[in-house]
């Protein structure tokens, strides 16, 4: 495996090669399609991809966009670049990382949208802290964004999604009905389908970085 990870053919990305990717990554796509040209196309990047489920569901539904899959978890993110592969995806790319450390990843207003489907909740009072999405994080999701860009969250925590919903407007962004780049598509996760099972609703919404791009 480490072979296949070091010469690209799983493709995952981490550490030094990510350092050239920051404002790149449409050219990086392009390059990966044997375009020499970027492309204006939409950039979407999905936060705690997992095992890549939804990632490349969505890849495979929007061949005239790019996806980027971020998990901190190694096998987690190199099942999901496995499975992106074994479907033939090109618009797929994915990242060992952590989503707070993104500034590295990507420049400002390079990415069209961001999708965090059923963060970590943490849910002992002590620990609600490293919940992933609060004010500090809505911010970075907004610099990162462009002008219209668009945050989709689902959890089946109904506390968790009220805070980040304060969070987000707090940041700037504005509820919105769901995005029309997703034709309606629900897209339930692998934990989604988990929660569902045990007859547990999903909380979910959508937010939209205003088109003047002013967050405030
Ligand atoms: C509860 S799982 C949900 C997985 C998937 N999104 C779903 O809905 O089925 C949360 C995922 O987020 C990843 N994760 C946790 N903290 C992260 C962080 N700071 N940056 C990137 N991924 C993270 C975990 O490794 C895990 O795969």
């Amino acid at each position: 495996m480490s072979a296949a990870l070091a010469d690209g053919s799983i493709p995952v990305l981490q550490g030094s090669a990510l350092k050239d990717r920051r404002g790149q990554w449409r050219q990086a796509f392009a390059r990966q399609r044997g375009n020499q040209a970027p492309s204006n196309r939409k950039l979407i990047v999905e936060i705690g991809c997992h095992l890549g489920l939804t990632l490349n569901q969505m890849a495979e539904n929007h061949h005239d966009a790019d996806f980027i899959g971020m998990d901190i978890t190694f096998k987690r993110v190199v099942t999901a670049a496995e499975r992106a592969v074994r479907q033939g995806h090109s618009n797929v790319a994915t990242i060992l990382g952590n989503a707070r450390a993104m500034d590295a990843i990507f420049a400002d207003g390079e990415v069209d949208g961001f999708i965090i489907f059923f963060p970590d909740p943490w849910l002992k009072r002590a620990q609600s802290k490293n919940r992933l999405v609060d004010q500090k994080f809505a911010a970075l999701l907004a610099t990162k964004l462009s002008p219209g860009g668009f945050v989709w969250m689902k959890t089946d925590q109904e506390i968790y999604f009220n805070e980040a919903s304060e969070a987000f407007v707090g940041a700037g962004f504005k509820p919105t009905e769901p995005v029309d780049f997703f034709a309606g598509r629900i897209y339930e996760s692998t934990f989604e389908r988990r929660f569902r099972l045990q007859g547990l609703p999903p909380h979910g919404g959508q937010w939209q970085k205003p088109l003047n791009g002013r967050m405030c």
